[in-house]
């Protein structure tokens, strides 16, 4: 019987992992500790809240007393950060929070862990802990900043190691744009105020590693898609849109590349890091899957055109008529400042190492996620009351 102390899960990502967990193990005890700010949302956890093996916690991941009485309270055998804020945009225009929830809000998850975990000192003074606890961080390949220059028309994506072709099973995408990937071993080089928060965050963790020899993974993560995703990030803010009849705002030129991956496969890839990856290492998660933001959009209007004609039944969740549902929709805005041109995550460790691979095709995967989004409206206007219709008036 594990005990996990997972932060942020009344938001996107680390909700789909509490849900994963749950179906996955019977013999689990999760304790949730979220600040609920704008992203974090009791209704996407609402049927955990009811579990037995849940317990939830308001608060912040900052706060000293709180962490450590969560730790006094439960025997926490792995802590699974998720919690910070999560959206570039909102981190050009206030930079600071992000430094305090990212950085100063991992550093002490960390310290009181550390506390909670430690046992004594071995011969050289450095601190011994009980056995099989660890701390993992979820980060983003955003840390590994932005491959500009390395940026071509779509090539056909070839793997060439054999041990990473048979773990993929030929499920990768077909093109990529560019030469190079991030891997675990590119350097650190974030270029907007999230990432910059996000990779201080990461350095924090391999110094408490270095440091105190605490038990770590970090694990890094391209762009996410699927249920509960905030409808400020690109793909549900463009669903949201489309179903409203409204512009969908494309920056720049609608070329910048993101590599998407289905969350349920980040959330099996976080169990698997958890259960098998080695003390102290970084894993890369990332769906083959790169598509420049454009072609993204184009994708989601024909799925929705497409489920609208063979399941009639949908379009009454339609606040426009099908016929204004089309290319003509998109609106080139202004760009975002320090926009990084592409991502490219190489996750060919974790593939050999581990066994994972992003198992849900994109296609798959972004029709089950606009069907959850046609079935599940109701959260849609939940998360998109309040403060949400200011943030985008000011936006677009
Ligand atoms: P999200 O914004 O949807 O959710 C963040 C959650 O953290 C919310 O529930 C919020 O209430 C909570 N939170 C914020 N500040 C907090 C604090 N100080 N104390 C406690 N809780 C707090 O984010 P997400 O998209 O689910 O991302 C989760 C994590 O995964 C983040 O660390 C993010 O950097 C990382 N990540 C995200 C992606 C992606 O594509 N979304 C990709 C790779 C990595
Ligand atoms: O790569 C992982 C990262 O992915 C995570 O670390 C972040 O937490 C997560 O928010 C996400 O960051 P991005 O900036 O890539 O995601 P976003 O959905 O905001 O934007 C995706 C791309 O689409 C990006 O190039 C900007 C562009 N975009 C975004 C919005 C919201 C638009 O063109 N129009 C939009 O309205």
């Amino acid at each position: 019987m594990k005990t996990y102390l997972v932060t942020g899960a009344a938001g996107f990502i680390g909700a789909n992992f509490v849900k994963y967990m749950l179906k996955k193990y019977e013999d689990i005890h999760i304790v949730i500790l979220d600040k609920l700010t704008y992203a974090g949302n009791l209704g996407t956890i609402k049927t955990e809240l009811k579990d037995p093996r849940v317990k939830f916690v308001k608060g912040d991941i900052g706060n000293e007393e709180l962490v450590s009485y969560i730790f006094a309270e439960n025997d926490i055998d792995y802590v699974v950060n998720f919690a910070a804020e999560s959206h570039v945009d909102r981190s050009i225009t206030n930079p600071q929070l992000f430094l305090q929830t990212n950085i100063l809000g991992t550093q002490n998850l960390l310290e009181c862990a550390k506390k909670a975990w430690m046992t004594g000192k071995d011969a050289d003074g450095y601190p011994t802990y009980r056995e099989g606890k660890k701390y993992l961080q979820v980060s983003t390949d955003e840390v590994y900043g932005s491959l500009n220059k390395d940026f071509v028309d779509p090539q056909p994506l070839v793997i060439k190691d054999e041990a990473v072709k048979s773990v993929v099973k030929g499920r990768s995408a077909i093109h990529t744009y560019g030469k190079y990937f991030f891997t675990e071993d590119t350097p650190l080089d974030p270029r907007s105020p999230y990432s910059s928060s996000k990779t201080g965050a990461d350095l924090i963790v391999r110094a408490y590693h270095e440091t105190y020899k605490f038990p770590v993974n970090i694990t890094r993560c391209s762009n996410n898609y699927g249920p509960y995703h905030f409808p400020e990030k690109l793909i549900p803010l463009i669903i949201k849109n489309i179903l409203e009849g409204k512009k969908l705002p494309v920056y720049g030129k609608g070329e910048n590349v993101r590599d998407w991956l289905y969350v349920e496969d980040h959330a099996k890839a976080i169990d698997m890091v958890l259960n098998s990856g080695r003390i102290g290492e970084v894993y890369n998660i990332g769906g083959f899957n790169e598509e420049q933001n454009v072609n993204i959009v184009k994708l989601i209007i024909d799925t929705v055109v497409r489920l609208m004609k063979e399941e009639p039944h949908y379009q009454k969740v339609l606040r426009t008529d099908i016929s204004n549902i089309n290319y003509d929709l998109i609106i080139y805005v202004g760009d975002r400042l320090g926009h990084d041109m592409r991502y490219a995550i190489d996750p060919s460790k974790t593939a050999k190492e581990l066994g994972w691979y992003p198992e849900t095709p994109f296609t798959e995967g972004i029709e089950k996620t606009i069907r959850w989004y046609l079935e599940n409206q109701d959260w849609v206007e939940e998360v998109a009351s309040g403060d949400y219709q200011k943030y985008y008036e000011q936006m677009y």
